[in-house]
């Protein structure tokens, strides 16, 4: 449908401007051509013809109306492109196949290239230069090449004079390689189902850009960016796209092409549309087809009066790719494919494209280098995608201290990911919890080191296990949200805390877990920003780790060019604002040095080879449902595993239906508002929440009453008493909710919640609170309930694995991975200086006493200790045996017996206690083992403590040292219940 929109009127007036100044410019341009140009027009050497005269010709920019691209191909030598006043700036020209090219002509008018590269590509995206120089010398320059493509252009760096780029006449000569493939002439677009981000209104439908109908529109809203989409039906060599733009036209756009409409491949790309009629030849394969806008040339949406598709030219010839599916190693097929690269190929996998999931580095179709999707991670896939199980989060299942189920855990993450079609996932989150306020403390393990690196060991194992490449992050000391990525988040920390406490995690994920990469982090660590810090990525991860993967910046946490790249940095993300064009400059100018350039663009091949990636076609969508039963059912196992029961006097738990009638459920996390996940890029979709109404309604079965309040305000908790003075037994859901991009100011229940608790216990004796929280909490009421649980955002099986715990189908296995203080002032950083920061410094003047180190260095009792959680049944430990250090290592051997009536599972931990000449904390965690034993059954744990756990980091031996003396060996079920003592001794 036409309208007569001030878009039309608009249009008049501009064409009048135009059409003004096309007169003056001919006039002129008649005046000095007339008076140069005396230059060949002909083929010049044998047997080659004048490929490129005629055919559709792009410029970066031109100066005017009268100096177009095509006027460098018409054979006219009295009419010229003419660029921008600025580098860098191309002409190309499409020969329509590709061809053998073997001469250049340039004719310039005085405004000549000084710096400028002829490049040739095969589908105008990725360019190979085969003439370069830096003394261009203007006049006509016949310039003899060897090269094959279908698109050809002239790239500018340096101008030779103030003004732009100024060609007569661009001559391309050679043989020709068209083999006749016939391209339309049938618009295979026309009536196909289409769609678009948005449509302005009813009456510009998606629909009406493809029926054929050159007075109906699609119009989209007025905002970036935007796109519309055809289906073709099939998959179909493209290579022909004309765009009739209405008024409202786009200046950037994009055509695209996909074989399933959820990844896609750019085959044309502009940031100067001209709008009007645009007819574009390119080269593609797929079944949808779309234009994707990314800046509108006038305030209006973007409009076309149609979009049409011709298809049918034989698809490129396919490239010649040695190292695709070949037996030679890794290294050497690495170096092949950096051989064959240009610097703007190499350049391209060092940065982000924007595309369908979170980050995607754009593939090499010339050199058969497949692109890269990143997405997030850590728990499950996320980024808002649907179809997806949605994972109790990562500290529920560092709770467990289960390295299979945590390995099972990743290879649930894996497999989802890859049916995503997700090549790196975005995890684990390795960060230390110094301080229970981080806002992130959900999506990581623990305040352990040693705990956070073999959860993340087996996490990683377990993703890439299913083939996809886990990112460890973020390296490193990244413990706050409050001022990240700002330089206000400059953690002043001394290299002992850094090595002991900081960076063992990702030492672990890289050694151990054998991780693909590494996202560096959003702090500055003193004083220099961690994506361009030279300790943490250079020394830390590639010398001290050995490490052989890449390193990706958090999205944004670039922030400069020579130094990120000579720090270790390989990859920025999102974009391109420092790796991209940026890069290409340092490395001209050798502040980067190609050897460095190289060694980056090798790391991710390197994990592109290993992974397998060159040789196996990409598989997987955004839009797959890869949830099943068996994810779901994991879920649920760690969920059960990874919550800490703290409390239950007099046995109360578990509940049985034989002696519980009546049962409370109270508050709002215990209902339809349950929180199973907590917030930013971590968050997970869920493919169906039980909430624990529900998991404890179908788990009690119809013997038994439930009844609900959420018990939001005053009326809610005097209905809430009253239900729990009614119900046998109350259990009362509280929760606060954690979320990236802020810390949370205290670690009390929010709300009434506090209020409810103490008023129902009042009420009810047998009183049960399930605190749902990313790290501690404090309980004021704690003395007057009979039992608690920790369910740490328990993932969409919440319902049911808190319904097995609660009564008894599953038996209480959590321990507790990082301390419950008695009150925030406990904290190890209590001070303002410490947390968030002053003055533009975080001070982390504990130095190692973090968590437990903390707490047992100060004498300090916790709330609830680290690695503390019961269980149904009890169990003992003895008989330690610590064998003499041989070689590098002890063994060390100790019997846990289940001493209930129960089958259970208990965690046997060790602890090393240096000598107290060494300065370290008290103990540090070393080992555990999770033993699952029936009643009155033994089993012998056997742990391997090596030299390293007992050295201790030492500027002034110069790294790490052990000192010769008494180690103490400590066993036992928590920080603070170690049974078991032993020694070893280091002369
Ligand atoms: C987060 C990362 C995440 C990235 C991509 C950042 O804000 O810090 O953990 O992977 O976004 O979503």
């Amino acid at each position: 449908m036409a309208r007569s929109s001030p878009g039309t009127s608009r249009r008049h007036g501009r064409l009048r401007v135009l059409f003004t100044l096309l007169t003056v410019l001919a006039i002129l341009t008649a005046l000095v051509g007339g008076t140069q140009l005396a230059v060949p027009s002909k083929a010049s050497a044998a047997g080659t013809t004048l490929l490129s005269q005629g055919k559709s010709a792009t410029a970066s920019s031109t100066e005017n109306a009268g100096t177009p691209a095509s006027a460098a191909v018409d054979g006219n030598t009295t009419t010229r492109w003419s660029s921008a006043f600025s580098d860098p700036q191309w002409i190309q020209v499409d020969l329509g196949a590709s061809d053998t090219i073997s001469q250049v002509v340039l004719q310039w008018e005085t405004a000549y290239g000084k710096s400028f590269q002829i490049q040739t590509s095969p589908d105008a995206a990725v360019w190979t230069s085969i003439y370069s120089t830096t003394t261009g010398t203007g006049g006509t320059q016949t310039l003899n090449v060897t090269g094959t493509g279908r698109y050809i252009r002239l790239y500018g760096t340096a101008r030779g004079t103030a003004w732009g780029y100024s060609l007569w006449e661009f001559q391309v000569y050679g043989t020709t390689g068209d083999t006749g493939g016939t391209c339309g002439p049938a618009n295979a677009a026309q009536g196909r189902p289409a769609t678009a981000s948005s449509t302005e209104n009813a009456m510009t439908p998606a629909s009406a850009a493809f029926d054929g109908d050159t007075s109906t529109r699609w119009s989209s809203a007025f905002s970036d960016p935007q796109w519309v989409q055809v289906d073709l039906g099939s998959s179909q060599p493209i290579c022909h796209v004309d765009l009739t733009w209405e008024a409202a036209f786009a200046s950037a756009f994009q055509i695209q092409t996909s074989q399933d409409a959820a990844t896609w491949t750019t085959v044309y790309s502009t940031t100067s549309g001209p709008g009007g009629t645009q007819s574009l030849n390119v080269t593609g394969t797929g079944r949808y087809v779309r234009m994707y806008g990314t800046a509108r040339a006038t305030p209006y949406g973007y409009s076309l009066w149609e979009f049409q598709v011709l298809t049918g030219t034989g698809t490129p010839p396919p490239p010649n790719c040695p190292w695709v599916g070949s037996a030679a190693p890794v290294a050497t097929r690495v170096s092949q494919v950096i051989a064959a690269m240009n610097q703007s190929q190499k350049i391209s996998l060092l940065h982000g494209v924007g595309g369908a999931y979170v980050g995607v580095v754009a593939p090499i179709p010339a050199l058969c280098v497949p692109g890269l999707n990143l997405q997030d991670g850590p728990q499950g896939v996320g980024d808002g995608l649907g179809g997806v199980t949605q994972l109790p989060a990562p500290v529920a299942a560092a709770a467990t201290w289960d390295t299979a189920l945590e390995n099972q855990y990743g290879a649930t993450e894996g497999t989802e990911f890859a049916g995503k079609g997700v090549s790196v996932a975005l995890g684990p989150t390795v960060n230390i919890v110094r301080d229970p306020r981080f806002g992130r403390a959900f999506e990581t393990f623990s305040e352990d080191p040693y705990l956070a690196g073999q959860i993340a060991a087996a996490n990683i194992q377990g993703i890439q296990s299913q083939g996809v490449m886990a990112q460890v992050k973020h390296a490193a000391v990244y413990n706050q949200e409050t001022n990240r990525n700002s330089p206000a988040d400059n953690a002043i920390v001394d290299n002992q805390t850094l090595q002991e406490i900081y960076l063992p995690a990702f030492n672990a994920a890289i050694t151990k877990g054998n991780a693909s990469s590494v996202m560096c982090s959003y702090s500055t660590i003193n004083g220099t920003y961690a994506c361009e810090n030279p300790y943490i990525l250079n020394t830390a991860l590639y010398q001290q780790d050995a490490f052989t993967g890449f390193v990706t910046s958090d999205w944004g946490a670039t922030h400069s060019t020579v130094a990120s790249a000579n720090s270790g940095l390989t990859m920025e993300m999102p974009g391109s604002g420092y790796f991209g064009t940026a890069l290409s400059s340092a490395v001209t100018a050798g502040t980067v040095t190609t050897a460095t350039l190289n060694t980056m663009v090798g790391r991710v091949l390197t994990k592109m080879f290993e992974f397998g990636l060159f040789d196996k076609a990409p598989s997987g969508s955004t839009g797959a449902t890869v949830t099943t039963p068996a994810h779901v059912a994991t879920a649920r196992t760690v969920a059960e595993e990874g919550t800490v029961l703290l409390k239950n006097a007099n046995s109360l738990l578990p509940l049985s239906t034989s002696t519980t009638h009546s049962i409370a459920v109270l508050g709002n996390d215990g209902g339809s508002g349950v929180q199973t996940s907590g917030g930013g890029s971590a968050g997970v979709s869920s493919s169906g929440t039980v909430s624990p109404l529900t998991g404890i309604t179908n788990r009690a079965g119809s013997g038994v009453t439930v009844s609900y309040e959420a018990g939001t305000d005053a009326a809610g908790v005097t209905r809430a008493v009253n239900l729990a003075k009614a119900s046998d037994v109350a259990i009362v859901f509280a929760n606060y909710g954690e979320s990236e991009g802020s810390d949370i100011s205290n670690i009390d229940l929010p709300g009434n919640q506090n209020t409810l608790i103490s008023s129902v216990a009042a009420a009810n004796p047998k009183t049960i609170v399930v605190l749902n929280t990313g790290s501690a909490v404090t309980m004021p009421w704690l003395g007057s309930v009979a039992g608690v649980f920790e369910n740490w955002y328990a993932g969409q099986e919440a319902g049911n694995a808190i319904a097995a715990l609660l009564f008894g189908d599953a038996n209480p296995s959590g321990k507790l991975p990082v301390t419950f203080p008695a009150s925030l002032a406990d904290v190890p950083a209590h001070t303002t200086a410490q947390w968030p920061g002053t003055n533009n410094q975080v001070q982390y003047s504990e130095g190692v006493d973090v968590g437990y180190r903390w707490y047992d260095s100060q004498n300090k009792t916790p709330l609830f200790p680290f690695g503390y959680g019961l269980s149904y049944t009890s169990f003992g430990f003895s008989n330690l045996s610590v064998g003499a250090l041989s070689g590098n290592t002890s063994t060390v051997t100790a019997t846990v017996t289940n001493t209930g009536t129960t089958a259970g599972a208990e965690v046997a931990q060790l602890y090393v206690g240096d000598p107290s000449s060494t300065g370290e904390p008290p103990k540090q965690l070393k080992g555990f083992v999770r033993v699952s034993l029936a009643p009155g059954q033994s089993q012998t744990v056997q742990f391997t403590v090596s030299s390293h756990d007992l050295a201790h980091w030492a500027d002034s031996a110069g790294g790490w040292t052990t000192t010769s003396g008494a180690y103490q060996i400590l066993v036992g079920d928590s920080s603070r219940n170690l049974p078991l003592t032993g020694t070893i001794t280091v002369p």
